[in-house]
């Protein structure tokens, strides 16, 4: 079987994109397991990212489209369906892609899209993850790669980890912490879709690990 196509989005420095690199080689290096995944493209909304670059070093297509020139959200989203959809996608995967999406273009993806959202969902959806989990006194933070629907960082969930919170934590020092493990289950993540070892049933995803 050949490797399963995937489509990264992205509007920051890409370390999580980094991290899908280095394992998507990974994964066709073996030979021929059923998690085997290429990256195909990478797209930003943002042309300053960081990862367009790295998407260039990897010789994987770069593209940038800028929400500032669409009318509307829905304008941008068909656009962006548009242009993703070109690369005939068997998995989307939001890597830091820093926009909220409409239905225009979470329902051409619905159930072949995932996201990493640095907070142990359902709590802190949103922007400044860190910093409510440490006002909110959690003793833990974390991590969580879902499944995307139309509402905002809600989905099934795929996989979560966590890290303790310590006095002296800061936003910052928090973030390296969870980064750390953001780069090992959205890959792992992956791998399960591209595997075809993700069961879902409402919002429980059941990982199938015979397959
Ligand atoms: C990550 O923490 C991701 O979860 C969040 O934004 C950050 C992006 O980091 N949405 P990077 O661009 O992957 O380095």
């Amino acid at each position: 079987m050949a490797p399963k196509r995937v489509v990264v989005l992205l509007s920051g420095k890409g370390s999580n994109f980094s991290a899908l690199i280095a394992d998507a080689r990974a994964s066709c290096a073996a030979g021929i397991g059923q998690d085997r995944y290429e990256i195909v493209a990478a797209v930003s909304n943002r042309v300053e990212a960081g990862g367009l670059a790295l998407a260039e070093q990897a010789g994987i297509a770069a593209h940038t489209i800028s929400h500032k020139n669409f009318a509307s959200r829905e304008d941008f989203d068909a656009a962006l369906r548009d242009l993703v959809a070109a690369f005939d996608p068997d998995l989307v995967v939001l890597a830091g892609f820093m926009r909220v999406l409409t239905p225009t273009f979470v329902d051409a993806f619905a159930g072949r899209m995932l996201n990493i959202h640095p907070s142990l969902l359902p709590a802190f959806p949103g922007l400044h993850t860190h910093a409510h989990a440490i006002a909110a006194g959690c003793k833990f933070a974390g991590c969580t790669v879902h499944f995307v629907t139309s509402v905002l960082d809600h989905g099934p969930i795929v996989a979560q980890a966590c890290v303790p919170i310590t006095v002296d934590d800061t936003e910052s020092t928090l973030a390296a912490k969870v980064l750390i493990e953001e780069h090992r289950i959205l890959p792992q993540a992956v791998r399960d879709f591209c595997a075809g070892r993700l069961v879902v049933a409402g919002l429980r995803v059941h990982v199938n690990s015979r397959l």
